[in-house]
């Protein structure tokens, strides 16, 4: 396969006498796609029913005779000003009740009817009108779901939207109370159309309505976008895909992406580094100029995952950004390692975010491949070194990576309701665990809760996921696997209730969990031999044999057969070690990196990138800061 570069681009926001010169020094940089279209709506349809299409024509038209590839956005992510005078109720509403305001993008509720039958009628116009145009070769729905906190939304139409969902799920208001345990203070309904939805509560909502909420705005968010790539597909054989978010999970990617060909992200290092990496100040300084080491692989290996082994960077971030609490520059050959480590993971393409620096409204202060004035920019030379690259080198070889790490969306929200302690977060435990196996030097494939465990993954880890059915079970104590559990497997029913037997009841292994305590951060409790068990502890029963125990000999983790319990939420070196003894035992060979420095393994190659701030030695040789070594593995 090729892999390809691109860019996004706002024709509607330039000259038409640009365009031409546009979509040439695209070309000249060595660029293929060029995204378009979707914040677009208000130009497209700038009066209900009152369209010009003859720009977007043009435009089309222009790039397209350049040799670009183009991807079409639905513009559903930008309703423009009428719409709301056409729907006055289809804002999102938070969760003090206030409806959120025109003024930016992203103010619908997903589950407004009259707003979904606004989004079926453009996407449709959309369709029909460039679904047979050659130069359109993917589509883009909607954009970046979920970015601004807008999965979830406590509008009448939700609350009218979830008493459905809900009837359907339970059939019985009896079963709902059965199931929800509404016999715990008096919460027992008699109507489904009782039922509001769980903010504003005077305390805490029950977990099993909060659980069944966020499980009702997930699938609102599957079928707002099922709607547009069923219309899409009637007019068009080209890809359809979407651009997920850095840390966006509120809604279950795995399903969103199972009508989608192609899954695809938006890659913001340097902004993720400060907003939601969850890394202490001296990290955020160590990395200020590169991001995060792990943050941008993680999704990279997520997003692969979501995307079924075809996914995109849709987004890259070309320089400083605007919307991060600090937006410093990235140190020179940071864009092309960035660029290079996706294609390292098996990205398709990707294009870089944006063309042309904006002059006016809320991204002046967002960096693009050229100024303002037009001139290069400094990255465009990195893309343009990269392109280069591509033509010269030989395709990246995939290969299924020796881990797996299962991500599940519905832990993240079980952890969000119940976190036991302040600050616990499922995704941070993740992550902590991806960057235990990367410190390691090991490779990563992401894998969804419902998924075969892949049949090269030689150890599996699935740490805290709080429900965990029988049939998920089944297949870690059968995959032949070494297997990490724990904390908080197994500790909660599909309702949120504690299960009995208590958890984790694991097939082939001896060990219950009988009491658990959250941690202030600053009392971690040390653990013989090195590192610490800190925010959040299990006791547990067990004749299994230990691995890692408190200083006073309590055991943390245990194992039995194959499988690790891990009954505390370790901190980076007692990861480090579990991950290298897990590793010894599966025979998985291990490459403890230098810091800053990463390994990712293809069928053929072993690529090193350093996001370190100082040159380092990796086995391939000197790697300067911002280095990426390809280094062509023995046969
Ligand atoms: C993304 C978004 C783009 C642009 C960019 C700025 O989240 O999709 O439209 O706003 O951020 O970094």
């Amino acid at each position: 396969m090729k892999r390809t570069l691109g860019t996004c681009y706002y024709p509607e926001h330039w000259p038409r006498d640009v365009w031409e010169e546009d979509a040439r020094r695209m070309v000249e940089a060595g660029l293929t796609w060029v995204r378009i279209g979707e914040f677009a709506w208000s130009r497209i349809e700038p009066e209900p029913e009152r369209f010009d299409w003859g720009w977007l024509d043009d435009a089309i038209s222009v790039l397209g005779e350049a040799g670009l590839k183009v991807v079409l956005g639905t513009p559903t992510a930008t309703p423009p000003r009428w719409m709301i005078d056409r729907h006055p109720d289809m804002l999102a509403v938070d969760r003090d009740g206030r409806p959120r305001k025109f003024g930016s993008r992203r103010h619908y509720c997903f589950s407004h009817e009259g707003y979904r039958a606004e989004c079926a009628r453009i996407v449709k116009l959309l369709a029909e009108r460039y679904g047979a145009n050659p130069a359109i070769a993917a589509w883009q729905t909607d954009n970046e779901y979920g970015c601004h906190d807008t999965t979830i939304s406590y509008s009448d139409a939700a609350r009218r939207g979830f008493r459905g969902w809900l009837e359907a799920r339970y059939g019985t208001v009896a079963a709902l109370n059965e199931a929800w345990g509404n016999v715990f203070w008096s919460m027992d309904y008699q109507r489904f159309d009782q039922i509001d939805l769980p903010n504003l509560t005077v305390t805490e909502a029950n977990p099993a309505h909060s659980m069944d909420f966020r499980r009702f705005a997930s699938d609102q968010v599957v079928s707002f976008n099922r709607l547009q790539t069923e219309i899409i597909r009637r007019h068009s054989d080209a890809p359809v895909a979407h651009n997920y978010m850095g840390r966006v999970t509120d809604f279950d990617h795995f399903k969103v992406g199972d009508d989608l060909e192609i899954a695809s992200w938006d890659s913001y290092p340097l902004g993720f580094l400060e907003d939601r990496g969850g890394a202490d100040s001296a990290h955020q300084r160590a990395y200020m100029r590169q991001g995060d080491p792990d943050f941008q692989a993680f999704h990279h290996d997520l997003y692969r995952a979501v995307g079924r082994g075809r996914w995109w960077v849709m987004e890259q971030q070309p320089g400083p950004v605007n919307w991060a609490p600090y937006n410093p520059n990235p140190l020179p050959g940071m864009v092309r390692l960035w660029t290079w480590e996706a294609f390292a993971h098996g990205a398709e393409a990707v294009c870089y975010f944006r063309w042309r620096q904006a002059p006016f409204a809320q991204e002046q202060m967002h960096a693009g491949l050229l100024r303002p004035d037009s001139a290069d920019a400094p990255a465009i030379e990195e893309a343009r070194a990269v392109a280069k690259e591509l033509s010269e080198a030989e395709d990246i070889a995939p290969a299924g990576a020796p881990v797996a790490l299962i991500f599940d969306y519905e832990a993240e929200w079980a952890w969000e309701i119940q976190p036991h302690g302040a600050g616990l977060s499922y995704f941070d435990l993740v992550l902590a665990h991806y960057r235990a196996l990367r410190r390691a030097g090991l490779s990563v494939d992401i894998v969804p809760p419902a998924a075969e465990i892949p049949a090269s993954a030689r150890m599996v880890l699935a740490p805290g996921l709080m429900h965990m059915d029988a049939a998920l079970k089944e297949r870690l104590a059968r995959s032949g696997a070494r297997v990490l559990i724990g904390p908080r497997s197994g500790a909660r029913t599909l309702n949120m209730a504690t299960p009995v037997p208590l958890p984790p009841d694991l097939p082939e292994m001896d060990v219950l969990v009988s009491r658990v305590e959250s941690l202030r951060p600053d009392m971690p409790m040390p653990l013989a031999g090195g590192g610490c068990v800190t925010g959040y502890r299990e006791e547990i029963e067990t004749a299994a044999v230990s691995l890692l125990e408190l200083e006073d000999g309590t055991p943390v983790a245990v194992r039995q057969g194959r499988t690790i319990y891990m009954g505390g939420w370790g901190d980076a070196k007692a990861l480090d070690r579990l991950v290298s003894l897990m590793a010894a035992e599966a025979g998985v060979p291990v490459t403890p990196m230098p810091e800053g420095v990463r390994l990712r393994e293809t069928a053929t190659e072993r690529f090193w990138f350093n996001y370190g701030a100082n040159s380092a030695e990796c086995p391939a040789g000197e790697l300067p800061p911002a280095g990426v070594l390809r280094e062509i593995k023995a046969t």
